[in-house]
C-alpha cells in the first residue's frame, strides 16, 4: 500500500509535541511491514543544517493559494529508512516557529493545497491514501474533493483524517473562503461551522475515516464536555469514526540505550536507575536522598493539562509529605508564574524548570519515582508510555489514552495509580497511595515498577490497526 502521511512536524525535522513523535515513529513501524509510506512536512526554519545537508533538491512548481500562484520547491530526504519530503516557501515557512502566526491560515491552506500538487511532482509514485493529522492539514480532504478527485492522475485516492487534539480546529472567519482559502462559494458549507469557517469539520465531512489517538478518546470527543463543539458533526460521521493508541518508539525511548541518560539499565536489571536518581538530584540542586520519592510533571503548562489540580493542592502535598516534586515545561505565564511562586515557598522539595527540554525530560523520566499527570483531557498522551518504559510510575486521571495506558495497581496487576473524577483531593488520593508504596512497601513497588516497565507501548501493538484502517477506507 503506498500511503502519504502529512504531518505538520514530524521528528526528526521539526518538533514541538506529540504530533511529531507519532509522525516519526508511526510512519517507521509502517515501513518496517513492508508498506511504501512516505512522509511530507514543511521546509520550516528550524530544520537544522546536517538535515539539509542530506536533503535532496528535486523540482520546484506554482501552487494556487486563492488567485494567487505562489513557489513551492520540493526536497527529498531520508530517515530511518522513510522517505521525507519538505515542502519550501520561505515566506510561509522561513521563521522562528512552527505557528502561532498572525496567517497561519494562509500558510497551511498553501501547505495543504501543495501537498495535493505535489503528488504530479513524485515521478508517477501515487498514493493509495493520504493520511491527515490535525487542522493544519484539514484542508487536503476538502480540496482533494473539491479541486482533485476528477483530475488525471488523482482518481480513487482515500483520505484519513486523524485527531490528535480537538481543541484545535483551525477556526476563522467566514471571509478567509474566498481569498485565503479559495473554495467556491458552493462549497462554503462544507467548511461551515456555527458561522464560521472550521477546517477540522471539512476534514471530517470529506475524508474516508476519522480516526483519534486513543479508543477513548474516540468515545469521549462524542460528548459535549470534551467536544469542542464538534460532537453533532462526529456524530453525523460515526460510522467514519475509530480510535487507534499511540505508540512511542521504543528504539529511541529505551533506558538500557539512551544518549541522554548517565547510567542505563533495563526490566531485567534495574540498579542503575538510583544512580540516574543521584544525577537528577544533583542537576537540581538537592542534596543526595535515596529515600525520599521523586515525583516530576513534565507537560506543557496550559490548563487541559491539569494544572489546576495541581495549583489547588500543592502546597497541602508538600507541607505535609517527604517528597520532591520538579516541573519542567513552559506555557501560559499564570502557571509559570505561579509555580515560581511554589518553589520560592518550597525551596527544599521544589523545582521549576522552564522549556521544552528533551534531553532534561528523558533525565527527568529516568532518575524520578513517580510521573504526574493529571490531564483534564488527554487524546492520547506519550508521556506517561514513556515514563512506564523507563520504570517511573504515572499517576494519572483515567481519561483519554491515560486511560487506555495505565491501570491502577491497586488490584495488583496495573502499572500506575489512576483517579477518576476531576478533583484535586481525588488526585492527592491517587499520589499519596504512590508515596505510601515508595516508603513502605518495597516488594510490590518493585513488582509494580516491572509491570510498568514490561508495558507494550510499542507501534507494533497498533501498526497493525492502521493497516486495517487503510484497508477498510479503500473499500
Ligand atoms: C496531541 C495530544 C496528545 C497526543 C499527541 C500525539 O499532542 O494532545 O495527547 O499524545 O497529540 O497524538
Amino acid at each position: 500500500m503506498k500511503i502519504l502521511f502529512v504531518s505538520s512536524e514530524a521528528t526528526p525535522f521539526a518538533v514541538s509535541g506529540g504530533l511529531a513523535e507519532v509522525a516519526g515513529a508511526l510512519p517507521k513501524a509502517l515501513k518496517a511491514r513492508g508498506e511504501d509510506v512516505r512522509v511530507i512536512l514543511p521546509l520550516y526554519e528550524c530544520v537544522g543544517d546536517d538535515k539539509r545537508q542530506e536533503m535532496e533538491y528535486l523540482t520546484n512548481y506554482d501552487v494556487p493559494v486563492a488567485w494567487r500562484r505562489q513557489y513551492c520547491g520540493l526536497f527529498k530526504a531520508e530517515a530511518n529508512g522513510v522517505i521525507y519530503y519538505l515542502l519550501d516557501n520561505e515566506y510561509y515557512f522561513k521563521r522562528s516557529g512552527l505557528y502561532g502566526y498572525y496567517d497561519d491560515a494562509e500558510r497551511f491552506s498553501f501547505f495543504s493545497r501543495a501537498v495535493l500538487e505535489t503528488i504530479e511532482h513524485l515521478d508517477g509514485w501515487k498514493p493509495d491514501i493520504i493520511h491527515c493529522n490535525d487542522w493544519q492539514t484539514a484542508l487536503i480532504p476538502v480540496y482533494y474533493n473539491c479541486f482533485y478527485r476528477d483530475r488525471p492522475g488523482y482518481d480513487g485516492i482515500r483520505t484519513v483524517f486523524t485527531i490528535h487534539n480537538i481543541q484545535y480546529q483551525g477556526l476563522y472567519g467566514m471571509d478567509i473562503l474566498n481569498e485565503v482559502v479559495g473554495l467556491d462559494p458552493a462549497d462554503y458549507p462544507i467548511v461551515e461551522y456555527d458561522g464560521l469557517a472550521n477546517f477540522m469539520k471539512g476534514a471530517i465531512e470529506c475524508c474516508n475515516k476519522v480516526t483519534t489517538v486513543s479508543p477513548t478518546y474516540a468515545n469521549e470527543i462524542l460528548d459535549p464536555w470534551f467536544s469542542h463543539g464538534l460532537d453533532g458533526i462526529l456524530h453525523k460521521n460515526l460510522w467514519k469514526l475509530t480510535g487507534i493508541l499511540n505508540g512511542i518508539d521504543t528504539e529511541s525511548y529505551d533506558p538500557h540505550t539512551d544518549m541522554a541518560i548517565p547510567y542505563h539499565y533495563s526490566a531485567a536489571r534495574k540498579a542503575n536507575k538510583k544512580k540516574d536518581k543521584e544525577a537528577l538530584e544533583e542537576r537540581f540542586g538537592f542534596d543526595h536522598r535515596p529515600d525520599v520519592p521523586i515525583m516530576v510533571l513534565i507537560s506543557r503548562l496550559v490548563s487541559h493539562k491539569g494544572l489546576d489540580l495541581i495549583t489547588s493542592i500543592v502546597d497541602e502535598l508538600l507541607y505535609n509529605t517527604e517528597v520532591r516534586f520538579i516541573i519542567l515545561g513552559s506555557g501560559d505565564s499564570s502557571y509559570e508564574n505561579y509555580f515560581r511562586g511554589v518553589a520560592e515557598r518550597h525551596p527544599d522539595k521544589f523545582r521549576l524548570e522552564l522549556g521544552f527540554q528533551p534531553p532534561l525530560a528523558r533525565l527527568m523520566y529516568a532518575g524520578a519515582d513517580l510521573f504526574l499527570m493529571p490531564s483534564k483531557s488527554e487524546p492520547c498522551g506519550l508521556s506517561q508510555m514513556i515514563a512506564l518504559r523507563y520504570g517511573t510510575l504515572p499517576i494519572v486521571r483515567e481519561t483519554g489514552g491515560l486511560r487506555d495506558s495505565v491501570t491502577d495497581c491497586g488490584d495488583g496487576q496495573g502499572n500506575g495509580f489512576t483517579f477518576k473524577t476531576y478533583n484535586a483531593h481525588d488526585m492527592l488520593w491517587a499520589i499519596t497511595r504512590g508515596i505510601d508504596l515508595y516508603y513502605n512497601d518495597k516488594n510490590t513497588w518493585k513488582a509494580v515498577m516491572d509491570r510498568a516497565m514490561k508495558s507494550d507501548n510499542s507501534w507494533d501493538r497498533s501498526a497493525d490497526l492502521y493497516l486495517q484502517m487503510y484497508n477498510e477506507a479503500m473499500m
